[in-house]
């Protein structure tokens, strides 16, 4: 049998660590680790590739990634959006070199094979005198295995045994539709993606965001001193407490809301309100919406959001918006951050352009919050690249909250799917993310033979 690889051993005994709320070290950063996760993770998993708002016009297209495979997002001529592998069928080289554009063909730079932005291949040099029996319909682009969306949020996989988007979002959907589908409009992206490298793993961003709220106080400190963030609520309309939803088929969420009774809207103006109220969301999810300070989650396996409000400066009024980003694999220890704000598609141009500027002054790369993440991730990866994490089997801890170890109890009464908890003191999100990421690194491939076949 083939020796087993050190990934092999980590998952064998990762099983029983989180069980006691702990996550080895080196899943943060080693090159076994990173090409398993590649595969069976980002190969398998429904990954987000872009909003619909991205693609207003046939022709319009953006490279995105699926793990660190290019793919075309692109809309076609007839407005059907594909997410085609950036791959020329002749002999592989990459046929789209801008990273957006409007097209309606891709033309390869090596030998000229020339394929409509549906993918389907029309042109092929010397084809009379070389190629004449070349069947043009079987070397179209490769799509994923399956696109679909989500109140405009498009997703693909590499993997045609993926279970529906529909059930692989399952109860976070729920969650979901508070982000993304507030108006009749729902949300449109403002600008173009932000993009930067961090020395940190990918899955820091996707943890983090599930909702790691007790290192707000400690990492951003500086941002709640200088009023930059309100996240407290307090001065405003009351007082606000953390929720955190777990147990959402691997996804989750935080939420800081305030109490019953009590509204912020994330500080959206009245005329959105009152539209948020004529919208598709039912009443359990628009009374979350209502007290709404801050919601952040991750759709596993490296999509996250936040819905916030924050300052351009100190002497504006608060801008809400909807940071969505994609945590991206970029070696071991490694990730390219992606990242895009988002309004409602029935908010005003003046005030698009102000909530725009006050997410670039907190969530881009500009932005203090995320300067402030990208050092302590860095921390993270560099212990998990660490000599003694592999030699003396460091172990991170995510007890926080665990049943025995604190005193939250879920709560009963809870209107939504997954399992509530009345706390931002615990770490139920984040545990939740790394079971689904243990989950998945230990499927068997689809279709591969179990052992107790193999006997027969
Ligand atoms: Fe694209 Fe030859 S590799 S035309
Ligand atoms: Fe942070």
């Amino acid at each position: 049998t083939a020796e087993r690889s050190r990934v092999d051993v980590l998952l064998e005994q990762m099983g029983a660590d989180l069980d006691r709320g702990l996550v080895p070290a080196e899943v943060f950063n080693d090159p076994s680790v990173y090409e398993r996760e590649l595969r069976q993770v980002f190969g398998r998993c429904w990954v987000y590739i872009g909003h619909e708002s991205e693609l207003p016009d046939p022709g319009d297209y953006h490279v995105r990634m699926i793990g660190e495979d290019p793919f075309v997002f692109v809309r076609d001529e007839a407005g059907v959006i594909r997410v085609l592998l950036n791959s020329c069928r002749h002999r592989g080289s990459v046929i789209c070199r801008v990273d957006s554009g409007n097209t309606s063909h891709f033309r390869c730079p090596y030998h000229a094979w020339t394929y409509k932005n549906d993918g389907s291949l029309i042109g092929v040099p010397a084809r009379q005198n070389g190629y004449r029996a070349l069947d043009m319909e079987e070397w179209g682009l490769i799509p994923a295995a399956q696109v679909d969306s989500f109140h405009g949020l498009v997703f693909a996989t590499l993997d045609p045994h993926a279970p529906s988007l529909h059930d692989y979002l399952g109860k976070f959907r729920w969650y979901l539709e508070m982000q993304v589908a507030l108006t009749k409009g729902g949300m449109e992206v403002l600008g173009e993606p932000h993009r930067w490298l961090i020395d940190a793993d990918w899955k820091s961003g996707a943890e983090n965001f599930t909702g790691d709220s007790s290192h707000t106080q400690m990492t951003h400190r500086s941002l709640l001193e200088v009023g930059i963030a309100d996240q407290a609520g307090a001065g405003k309309t009351g007082k606000a407490h953390g929720l955190h939803v777990n147990e959402c088929d691997g996804h989750a969420i935080s939420m800081r809301v305030l109490a019953e009774g009590e509204e912020r809207w994330f500080d959206y103006p009245k005329e959105l309100r009152v539209q948020f109220e004529q919208g598709a969301l039912n009443e359990a999810q628009l009374d979350l919406v209502r007290r709404g300070v801050v919601h952040d989650g991750t759709v596993f396996p490296n999509m996250s959001f936040i819905h916030f409000s924050a300052r351009e400066d100190i002497e504006l009024p608060a801008r809400p918006f909807l940071s969505i980003r994609t945590w991206q694999p970029r070696g071991p220890g490694h990730m390219e951050v992606w990242s895009w704000v988002l309004a409602p598609r029935e908010a005003s141009p003046e005030f698009k352009e102000s909530v725009y500027r006050a997410a670039m002054a907190s969530f881009s790369p500009s932005g203090a919050f995320e300067q402030d993440d990208a050092i302590v991730w860095n921390g993270v990866a560099r212990t998990g690249g660490s000599l003694a994490a592999e030699l003396q089997g460091i172990r991170f801890n995510y007890q926080m909250g665990m049943p025995g170890m604190g005193d939250a109890e879920p709560l009963a009464d809870w209107p939504g799917p997954g399992t509530a908890w009345p706390s931002n003191s615990g770490e139920s999100g984040l545990r939740t993310f790394h079971r689904r990421w243990f989950e998945q690194m230990t499927a068997p491939a689809p279709g591969a033979a179990s052992p107790v076949e193999d006997k027969e």
